[in-house]
């Protein structure tokens, strides 16, 4: 099928590659220009694991193509709306980059047009969407409204696209359903040639839900609504674990062996970032109090997740007492692994908190430095781990890249001024930087140092 992508983000150019890898003919819009001019001379505006391969095969085959919002609007009878909808100061979610493109949609469309909501929206926006096309479009213009909302994880979006757990519609009419299933039919029955695994496993099916809009709408705020919970449920009871003496690690490895429960997303650390679960659970908030409903429960989420920075912070003052003028070196700056994102991530708030408090800081990270340098130009950008820890009073680590779990800790010790490792993802391994002379203080009761360690040799000697 001819499809139209708005929007060439993270969900937009990771859909927009995805379905002409499946084999439909893919026209994607960017409103940005610097970005469109990038894309069409091939380079790519963002870190995206797969991705990059994926959109030069798809160029070279013929089946993506980059231009505007007007000629994508022209292009593809499917239409999916990829913008972004950023939190507004008061929470809600900003929806005039959505009213933009319906606006265009109603004045350059001519025939039948599907417009599909990937964006994550507040329910009810499908509705608006029909009103306005209604408004606004010229007559005889006849169109549907659907949503289909991404699950994908930055990081794992190519995989989480061609191999999902479920494809879920918002349709309120048997046409828009039907051209629905048809865009998602190689998806469904994985048919097509995986460019992530060679001999791609034989994947079970996803399952194909379709419902009506807003309950489509739902079920993505809810969701990620849900694992923001998770994560603050876990990193409240770190702060307990930390007091009372308990490991955290071992708790959740307890919890999650109940299959009711799961052993995913529970991992504390220094709270949830990204362009997704902050404003989410925002938006999912301001809706529900809009209509009357208590969400307090949310709200207490927000809070817990909030309160991971300074509760961090703190770590590091009990450690180095004295926090201004002292090295620290900080690992990791994007808001999770594999992406280069740091859009709200508790990572750049501790870094400002650290500097604001005349802290020295020399920072490395595998993908995210370009996007950090822009909202934190007073720190030191080093070109590994190792250059970041020269003369440190102190290591933080805030963001678990898996290459930081293979360094030479020897090499390190000598380059550190003092051998103390504040982990903020529970990243490391405790035991064995402890035999390599480091004091390690993780999250939620991990921690390990060289006498205790000592003493455990000789006692099993
Ligand atoms: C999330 C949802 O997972 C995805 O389904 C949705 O489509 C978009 O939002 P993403 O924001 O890309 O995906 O990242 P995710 O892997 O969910 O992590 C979000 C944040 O939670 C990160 O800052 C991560 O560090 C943190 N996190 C995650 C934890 O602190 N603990 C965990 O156990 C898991």
């Amino acid at each position: 099928m001819k499809i139209s992508v708005i929007g060439a983000g993270y969900v937009g150019l990771t859909t927009a590659a995805c379905l002409a890898q499946v084999g439909h003919d893919v026209f994607c819009s960017e409103s940005d220009l610097e970005k469109l001019a990038k894309l069409e001379a091939g380079v790519m505006p963002l870190f995206e694991p797969h991705l990059e391969d994926v959109i030069n095969s798809v160029r070279k085959a013929g089946r993506l193509c980059f231009g505007s919002t007007e000629e994508a609007i022209a292009w593809g009878e499917a239409i999916f709306i990829c913008v972004g909808t950023p939190p507004l100061a008061n929470g809600d979610a900003d929806l005039s980059a959505i009213e933009e493109v319906a606006r265009m949609i109603a004045k350059h469309a001519s025939g039948y047009r599907l417009v599909i909501e990937k964006s994550t929206v507040p329910v009810q926006t499908g509705g608006q969407l029909q009103k306005h096309l209604s408004v606004h479009s010229k007559n005889g213009l006849s169109y549907d409204v659907a949503s289909n909302p991404e699950f994908l994880r930055e990081g794992s979006s190519v995989q989480d696209f061609l191999h999902p757990d479920r494809i879920v519609i918002g349709v309120d009419s048997p046409r828009a359903e039907g051209l629905l299933r048809q865009i998602y039919e190689p998806i469904i029955h994985q048919m097509f040639t995986c460019p992530i695994h060679a001999n791609c496993p034989q994947r079970s099916q996803p399952v194909f839900l379709a419902t009506d809009t807003n309950s489509a709408e739902l079920i993505k705020h809810a969701s990620n609504s849900f694992l923001a919970m998770k994560i603050s449920f876990i990193n409240m009871v770190a702060n307990l674990c930390e007091v009372v003496g308990a490991d955290v690690t071992k708790v959740a490895q307890g919890m999650g062996l109940d299959p009711r429960i799961g052993a995913a997303f529970l991992n504390p650390g220094i709270g949830f970032g990204g362009f997704c679960f902050p404003k989410d659970v925002q938006a999912f908030i301001r809706i529900a109090e809009k209509s009357g409903c208590d969400f307090s429960l949310l709200r207490e989420v927000e809070k817990i997740n909030q309160h991971r920075v300074e509760h961090f912070i703190e770590k590091i003052r009990k450690e180095l007492w004295v926090v201004r003028g002292k090295k620290i070196a900080v690992w990791g700056l994007a808001f999770k692994p594999n992406t280069d994102d740091v859009r709200f991530a508790p990572s750049i708030a501790i870094v400002k908190a650290l500097l604001a408090e005349g802290s020295v800081i020399r920072a490395y990270d595998p993908e995210a430095v370009e996007k950090a340098r822009v909202l934190l130009p007073d720190v030191t950008y080093c070109a590994d781990a190792y250059q970041a820890a020269e003369g440190a009073d102190a290591i933080v680590v805030l963001t678990e890249w898996d290459e930081f779990r293979k360094l030479d800790w020897t090499r390190l010790a000598t380059l550190v001024e003092r051998p103390l490792i504040i982990d903020g993802r529970n990243a490391l391994p405790p035991q064995e930087l402890a035999a390599h002379g480091f004091h390690y203080i993780g999250i939620g009761g991990v921690a390990a140092t060289p006498e205790a360690v000592q003493s455990l040799a000789r006692a099993t000697a």
